[in-house]
């Protein structure tokens, strides 16, 4: 298992000096790294359908994006070009591997570990993120500037590069294998490519009150909910016709604050707007028959089940009490004896007999664990 090795500081020192704060070089962070994937694999899988990626180089000195699936390479020559995978967390268990030492941050914050692999000379451009990244330097070497937060313009350099104007850097270094670049979201940065190689970002999303507004307002609509009207009996006689008065907004104010003042409803939707997934799934699909429920029990007696890569589980303090967890955006519900079970699936990405024993003991507990299997969320390794 990858080990992270923070050297000079302790995890507790990291999270309350730079974690959202500033970014910083771990050096060495990863000892004795060995790539998690190959160049060809790499580009393996930007050959593929589902596959998101994109090559990025300049022609002209012009910034170009070009959006795969791709069919071959050569056409990019041999430097300035920068091809970056997402998720690749998704599709290789290898890759998948990198999560866990960036377990002391939760699940749900993470979003996926993408995977450039670049000629000397590429690189994506200056550019400011909306994540905490920690970018994993694999072989060979890059050179990254990272500049402070502040006032850059952002501006499009080519229709799918936001991109930002020269800044000062704060950071200017050569990363080397198994070094690690942390940086918080909206400080500038820059890696342009050496030698031939590759970086492993993993990256955490941090949602806008925007973007889970409306997701909430989604799951409201979804599921019929908070159609009351906003109700006004007993109003006073109103004098200025085009006024809101401060009384009539307060009014409305509160019949929105009461969406967010329900705990169960508000728990219930945060459960399953951060376990979808922006990226599809490596669905494990079955050689055989859909298995059934006794099956599936006298296989996991002899073998761990496996979750696969990037399938987001959640259960949420407030609910699952009564045994509630959710499953790619779905919410599923076991009841209260069932609490421990519900938490041992959701915390663990392998799921041994013994683990998951007690949960085995609610028929429709099986019988979902059974459903995932035949779906493919859960798989087993042979
Ligand atoms: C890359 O790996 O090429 C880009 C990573 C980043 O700047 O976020
Ligand atoms: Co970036």
């Amino acid at each position: 298992m990858l080990k992270l090795d923070l050297a000079d500081f302790s995890l507790e020192h990291f999270m309350a000096h730079y974690w959202q704060q500033k970014p910083v070089v771990i050096r060495q962070g990863f000892k004795l790294w060995e790539d998690l994937i190959s160049p060809n694999e790499l580009a393996g899988l930007a050959c593929e359908e589902e596959v998101v990626s994109r090559m990025v180089y300049k022609q002209d000195d012009q910034w170009q994006a070009e959006f795969g699936p791709f069919e071959s390479f050569e056409r990019f020559g041999d430097s300035g070009w920068t091809l970056v995978v997402q998720a690749v967390n998704h599709w290789s268990p290898e890759v998948a591997e990198l999560v866990k030492p960036f377990a002391f941050i939760p699940k749900w914050r993470l979003d996926d570990v993408m995977i450039s692999y670049a000629v000397p000379g590429g690189g994506v451009g200056p550019h400011i993120d909306l994540y905490d990244v920690f970018i994993c330097q694999g072989s060979g070497r890059r050179h990254w500037r990272v500049g402070d937060v502040g006032n850059h313009r952002q501006f499009a350099a080519h229709a799918a590069l936001l991109h930002t104007d020269p800044f000062e850097p704060i950071i200017d270094t050569e990363l080397l294998p198994g070094d690690i670049l942390y940086i918080p979201p909206g400080f500038p940065h820059d890696g342009v490519t050496l030698e031939e190689s590759m970086s492993f970002s993993v990256g955490f999303r941090a949602k806008s009150a925007c973007d889970m507004l409306s997701g909430l307002a989604d799951y409201l609509i979804d599921k019929d909910l908070a159609q009351h009207l906003l109700a006004d009996p007993h109003r006073p006689i109103h004098t200025h016709q085009g006024q809101i008065n401060s009384a009539d907004f307060a009014r409305i104010k509160a019949h929105l604050q009461s969406i967010l003042d329900n705990d169960a409803r508000l728990a219930d939707f945060a459960g399953s707007y951060f376990s979808k997934n922006k990226c599809a799934l490596d669905l494990q699909t079955l050689d055989d028959e859909p298995l059934t429920v006794a099956e599936l029990t006298k296989l996991l007696k002899r073998q761990p089940l496996v979750r696969t890569g990037g399938l987001r589980c959640f259960y949420v303090d407030e609910t699952v009490a009564q045994g509630v967890c959710y499953v790619d955006g779905e919410r599923y519900v076991f009841g209260p004896e069932f609490k421990d079970a519900v938490i041992t699936l959701c915390d663990n990405d392998e799921l041994s007999f013994a683990a998951i024993k007690g949960g085995l003991q609610n028929p429709d507990l099986v019988r979902q664990l059974t459903e995932w299997v035949n779906g493919g969320f859960w798989y087993f390794r042979d």
